[in-house]
C-alpha cells in the first residue's frame, strides 16, 4: 500500500487528519503560503531576485507556489533533484554544488538542453574543462557560476586569485557561459544572536566584495551574485552585495531557526511560521506519567536534537527517542487531550526520506486534509549492491540517514549489501559514504565504478 492508497479517501473530509497513517509529515498550508508570500514580498521590496533553495522541500508543488509568488526559479543541491523538478515543469534551476562525475555531467548537459535556464556552480578548472567538453557535444551553452568558499570549506574557491583562474578557464571554454558567483555562508546562518550573525556576515561580505572587485578588474564582472539563507536574508539585503537570494528553510521553519532572532526583533517574534510538523500517535500509556508515541529515529532527523511537542500534550512536554519507531513523552499528571501529538520538526527532518508523501491541511483548524503532495526526493528505497563475483566481501546495513552509517553494522557475509532508507537523490552521497565505510571495514571492496548498478526496490510506506 502506498500513501495515496492509505490517504486519498481522506482528502476533503472534515477531521481527516486524525485518520492519517502515522507518523506523518503534515504541512500547515496556510502557514506555508504566508511564508512564501512574505519572502516574495521581502525580495520584491529590496529589489532582489528570489531563487529559493528546493533542498528544503524537494517538492514541485511547493516550488511552483514559490515561482507563482515571484521567485524566478529554484536552487537544487543535486542534479537528481533538478531532474525531478524539471520533469514537473520547473524550468529555471541553479545547481548549487559542483557536478563532477562523467555520467552526472552527461545528464547535466542533457538537462540543459531540455529546460530553458539551467545553471551550475564550479570550483575546479578540470571540472570546468570536462563540463565544456560535455556541453560542446550538445546544442546548448551551459551557464556556470564560480562558487566562492566563505570559510566553511565545503565547496568553492578560497581566494580572489583562484576565482580569477577559474574565470579565465570559463572564458576560454566554447560551450560555457560565465554568469557570476555563488556565496553561501552556511556556518553563519544559525548564529542565534542577530547582532553576532550580522557582524559575522559583514565580515564575510567584505571578503566577497574583494573577490568581486578582483574579478571585475580582470574583465570578469559577475552578473549574478547568488547566496544567502533564511538566517541572513535581512542582513544580505541590507548589505546589498548579493543580487539573488537562495533562502530555503523559511518555507517550513524548524526548531533550530525558531531559536534564532532572525531579523533582530527577538527570538519570540519569528517572521516566518512553523509550517511543517510531524503527527505522531500515542500507542501505549501503561506507565504512569509517560506516553509512548509511534515516532522515533526513523521519523525525523536526529542530529539536531529531539523535536518539541506543539499540540496534543502541554507545550514543552519533554520528548525522548525510544528507538527507531518510538518516542516517549513525559506527560506527568497531565491528561492527554487526544491520541495524536503534533511535533515541531528538528532541522533537516524534511530532508529525510522518511515518508513518501507530505500531507497538507488547512481549514477546520488544520484538521482538513487538502491534498497529498509527492516529495520528489523521498521515496524510501531499499538498495542492494552486489559484487560481480561474491567472494569474501562484506555486508553492511544501515537504516539511519543522515549521517548515513551512524548506525551500521558490518556482517562478515559474502555479499556487500547496503540496505538503507535512501531518497532517490540522496543516493550519490549516501552510496559514496557506504562505500567509504565498507572500504574502511574491508579494503578489498571494489571502487564504486566496479559495482553493478544499484537495483531499486521500493519499500512499502
Ligand atoms: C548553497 C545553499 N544555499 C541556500 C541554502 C538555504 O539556506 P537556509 O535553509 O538557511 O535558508 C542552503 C541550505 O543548506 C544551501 O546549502
Amino acid at each position: 500500500m502506498n500513501d495515496a492508497d492509505l490517504h486519498a479517501h481522506l482528502i476533503g473530509q472534515q477531521g481527516g487528519r486524525k485518520s492519517l497513517n502515522t507518523p506523518v509529515l503534515v504541512i500547515e498550508l496556510d502557514a506555508l503560503e504566508r511564508n512564501i508570500e512574505k519572502m516574495a514580498a521581502f525580495a520584491r521590496e529590496h529589489g532582489l531576485v528570489l531563487r529559493p533553495h528546493a533542498k528544503t522541500h524537494k517538492s514541485a508543488d511547493i516550488a511552483k507556489k514559490q515561482i507563482a509568488a515571484g521567485a524566478v526559479g529554484v536552487c537544487c543541491a543535486k542534479l537528481g533533484e533538478a531532474e525531478a523538478l524539471a520533469d514537473q515543469g520547473v524550468d529555471s534551476i541553479l545547481i548549487t554544488s559542483p557536478v563532477v562525475s562523467a555520467p552526472a555531467m552527461a545528464r547535466l548537459v542533457k538537462l540543459n538542453e531540455r529546460i530553458s535556464d539551467l545553471r551550475v556552480v564550479v570550483d575546479n578548472p578540470d571540472n570546468i574543462r570536462a563540463l565544456d567538453l560535455a556541453a560542446s557535444q550538445t546544442s546548448a551553452t551551459l551557464a556556470v557560476l564560480i562558487d566562492i568558499d566563505p570559510g566553511i570549506h565545503r565547496t568553492g574557491v578560497p581566494s580572489a586569485e583562484a576565482a580569477i583562474e577559474l574565470g579565465r578557464v570559463i572564458a576560454s571554454a566554447s560551450a560555457l557561459r560565465f554568469l557570476g558567483v555563488q556565496f553561501y555562508c552556511g556556518r553563519e546562518q544559525h548564529i542565534e544572536s542577530y547582532d553576532e550573525r550580522r557582524a559575522a556576515i559583514v565580515d564575510r561580505t567584505d571578503f566577497l566584495r574583494s573577490v568581486m572587485e578582483a574579478l571585475s578588474g580582470s574583465g570578469l564582472a559577475p552578473q549574478v551574485v547568488t547566496g544567502g539563507g533564511t538566517g541572513t536574508h535581512k542582513i544580505d539585503a541590507e548589505l546589498g552585495v548579493l543580487n539573488e537570494l537562495q533562502v530555503g528553510s523559511y518555507v517550513f521553519m524548524d526548531r533550530q531557526y525558531n531559536d534564532c532572532d532572525l531579523v533582530g526583533e527577538g527570538a519570540d517574534q519569528p517572521p516566518y511560521e512553523t509550517a511543517l510538523r510531524i503527527d505522531a500517535r500515542v500507542v501505549s500509556t501503561n506507565t504512569q506519567g509517560v506516553a509512548t508515541v509511534d515516532s522515533g529515529f526513523k521519523a525525523m532527523a536526529t542530529d539536531g536534537g529531539p523535536p518539541v511537542v506543539l499540540d496534543g500534550a502541554p507545550a514543552g512536554t519533554p520528548f525522548h527517542f525510544m528507538g527507531d519507531e518510538h518516542g516517549l513523552i513525559v506527560v506527568g499528571d497531565a491528561q492527554l487531550a487526544r491520541d495524536i501529538v503534533t511535533l515541531g520538526v528538528p532541522p533537516r527532518s524534511y530532508r529525510e526520506p522518511v515518508r513518501p508523501l507530505s500531507h497538507c491541511s488547512r481549514r477546520d483548524a488544520g484538521r482538513y486534509l487538502a491534498s497529498l503532495w509527492a516529495r520528489q526526493v523521498s521515496i524510501a528505497d531499499c538498495l542492494t549492491f552486489e559484487r560481480d563475483r561474491p567472494t569474501g566481501g562484506v555486508g553492511l546495513e544501515t537504516n539511519a540517514h543522515p549521517p548515513l552509517g551512524r548506525r551500521w553494522k558490518v556482517a562478515g557475509n559474502r555479499r556487500f549489501a547496503a540496505i538503507a532508507h535512501l531518497g532517490r537523490f540522496c543516493l550519490d552521497r549516501s552510496s559514496a559514504r557506504l562505500f567509504e565505510l565498507a572500504q574502511m571495514a574491508a579494503p578489498s571492496i571494489p571502487a564504486p565504478r566496479d559495482i553493478l548498478a544499484p537495483r531499486r526496490v521500493q519499500t512499502s510506506p
